[in-house]
């Protein structure tokens, strides 16, 4: 039986500072992508963004339309101390299922391994609903750890994951993470897949 991952569960997670996932900042092989790109004006979703790291660096790289979604409003107030200039409108709570929208890139950490199983094919389905055609969803995922888990974070196999994901996105990479930070070293894959 799996916690009820409601609002109040991460509230409290947030609120007890119990947010051992969170790397303090951006990760290394988020960080060697986001440093190759050039379109600086990339309509980008950092979907259960947390303290969101990831949105703050993009911001101070100077990408204009970085949007995060956080069902909890706590993260989202240590993102604008942090970053104050980080446009209000683009700082959403709310319940990722529900958002609307079209990117272009949809950044993954650590989101899809906070929710339920169950929502696993839901995920994939907003995921694509939510990209452009031709959008990517980038980042990493737990591959082949935290099995069996009946609190997140909740690891998939290498074929779960394919299973998942490859019907319904072009793989451009879907392997073992090189680069991981150093706790989650031979624990990630990175993947990079394109809306099909
Ligand atoms: C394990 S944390 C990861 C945070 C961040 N991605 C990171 O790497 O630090 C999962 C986050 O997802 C958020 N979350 C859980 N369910 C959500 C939902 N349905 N919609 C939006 N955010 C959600 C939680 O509040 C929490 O901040």
């Amino acid at each position: 039986m799996h916690t009820t991952l409601d609002k109040d569960f991460w509230s409290n997670r947030y609120q007890a500072q119990d947010t051992g996932w969170d790397a303090g900042s951006i990760t290394t092989p988020i960080k060697a992508y986001v440093d190759q790109l050039e379109d600086k004006h990339l309509k980008i979703l950092v979907p259960g963004a947390g303290n969101s790291h990831e949105a703050e660096y993009l911001h101070q790289q100077g990408f204009t339309n970085v949007t995060v979604i956080d069902i909890v409003q706590a993260p989202l107030d240590n993102l604008k101390s942090r970053s104050p200039d980080f446009p209000e409108a683009h700082l959403l709570q709310g319940d990722f299922f529900e958002l609307v929208g079209q990117y272009d890139l949809i950044i993954e950490q650590t989101f899809f391994c906070a929710l339920n199983p169950s929502l696993r094919e839901s995920y994939v389905q907003k995921v694509k609903s939510l990209l452009k055609p031709e959008g990517k969803l980038v980042g990493v995922l737990f591959c082949n750890v935290f099995l069996d888990r009946t609190e997140p974070p909740f690891g998939a196999t290498e074929q779960q994951h394919q299973e998942y994901f490859l019907p319904h996105f072009i793989a451009k990479h879907f392997a073992s993470c090189y680069n991981s930070i150093a706790p989650r070293q031979g624990a990630e894959w990175f993947i990079c897949l394109i809306n099909d």
